[in-house]
C-alpha cells in the first residue's frame, strides 16, 4: 500500500502541557499502510497555499486511527491548535522510509522531546528479544507518553537537564550504562533514535563506535515532503539524500555529520 491523501476527521485533540499536544484522527488508508518511522504531511488550517503542510512522525496507527504528538513552535503548529473534534484535515501519508522491524539483539530506543513519537509506534511493532526506552528532555514536562510505553511493558530510563525526572544529565548517561552492561555480559544491541540533532549525532557515533547497528530518524525542514524540492537534504556516504524519500530513518553508518 502506498501513500494517499486522505480527508481525516479529528477525533481527539488535547494539550499535554509545555506546548505539546496529542492529536488523533480517523485515517483508515494511512493508518493501514503506515510503518514505524514514517511520517505524514498535515495540511495546516488557515495558511496560504505555498505553506500549507507540516511533517509529523506517526506516533501510532491502530485500526482506522492515526495519532500524532506535536509541539507548538511556530505559526503552522500554532494554527493547528485550533483543530477540534469533528474537523476535517487533509493528510498525505505515510511518507518516507521507516525503521527496520526486526532486531535479533537488545533494542535500545533513544528519544528526546517529540522524538519519542515514532519510537512508540516502533516499540509496538518491533520484533526484538528485548526493548528499552531511553528518554531525555530539559525538564520532566518534555518526557512524553511514558504511560503508553509503560502499558507496553517497555522499561523506561529517563534523564532531564534539571533533574526533575530520572537522572540529572543527558539521555546518553543511562544509555552508556546500558551499553556497557550489555557488552560486559557478552551481548549486543542496536540503537534506534529520534530527537534533536546533537542527541542524534551522539547516538549515531555510539552506534558506529561500538560497531552496532544504529537507525537514526533525521528531522530536517521540509517543503514538498515527496522528493521534489530538495529542501530536506542530509549528507550521507552516498552523497546527498532527501530526508523525505531516502529518510527520515538512515543507518548511522551512512550519515555524514
Ligand atoms: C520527518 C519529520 C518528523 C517530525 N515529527 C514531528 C513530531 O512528531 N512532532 C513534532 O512536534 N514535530 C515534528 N517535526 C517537526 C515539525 O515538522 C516542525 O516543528 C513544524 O513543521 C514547525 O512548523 P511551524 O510552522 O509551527 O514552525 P515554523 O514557523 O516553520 O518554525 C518555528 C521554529 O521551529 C523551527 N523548526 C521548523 N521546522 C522544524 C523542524 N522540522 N524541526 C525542528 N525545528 C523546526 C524553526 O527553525 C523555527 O525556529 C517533524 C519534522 C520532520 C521533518
Ligand atoms: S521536502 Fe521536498 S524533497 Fe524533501
Amino acid at each position: 500500500m502506498g501513500r494517499s491523501e486522505e480527508k481525516c476527521v479529528v477525533l481527539e485533540h488535547r494539550e499535554l502541557g509545555a506546548g505539546y499536544r496529542f492529536l488523533s484522527m480517523r485515517a483508515p488508508a494511512i493508518a493501514a499502510a503506515a510503518v514505524p518511522g514514517q511520517f505524514v504531511h498535515v495540511r495546516v488550517p488557515a495558511l496560504e497555499e505555498s505553506a500549507l503542510r507540516r511533517p509529523f512522525s506517526i506516533f501510532n496507527a491502530e485500526g482506522d486511527v492515526l495519532e500524532l504528538l506535536y509541539k507548538t513552535v511556530g505559526r503552522g503548529t500554532l494554527a493547528m491548535n485550533s483543530l477540534a473534534a469533528g474537523d476535517e484535515v487533509s493528510v498525505i501519508g505515510p511518507l518516507g522510509h521507516g525503521f527496520p522491524l526486526e532486531c535479533k539483539v537488545a533494542a535500545l530506543l533513544v528519544g528526546g522531546g517529540f522524538g519519542v513519537a515514532p519510537l512508540y509506534f516502533l516499540a509496538r511493532r518491533l520484533k526484538a528479544p528485548s526493548i528499552e526506552l531511553f528518554v531525555g528532555g530539559r525538564t520532566s514536562a518534555d518526557l512524553l507518553a511514558l504511560d503508553r510505553f509503560a502499558a507496553l511493558g517497555v522499561p523506561v530510563h529517563a534523564a532531564t537537564n534539571d533533574g526533575s525526572a530520572g537522572v540529572k544529565g543527558l539521555v546518553t548517561d543511562p544509555l552508556d550504562d546500558a551499553m556497557i552492561s550489555i557488552k560486559e555480559k557478552g551481548g549486543s544491541f542496536e540503537l534506534f533514535a529520534c530527537g534533536p540533532d546533537p542527541m542524534l549525532k551522539a547516538v549515531a557515533l555510539r552506534a558506529t563506535g561500538s560497531k552496532s547497528n544504529g537507525w537514526i530518524s533525521m528531522d530536517r525542514h521540509m517543503v514538498c515532503g515527496v522528493g521534489a524540492c530538495y529542501a530536506c537534504i542530509q549528507k550521507t556516504v552516498r552523497g546527498n539524500s532527501r530526508c523525505c524519500i531516502e529518510g527520515p530513518v538512515f543507518a548511522a553508518s551512512d550519515l555524514v555529520w
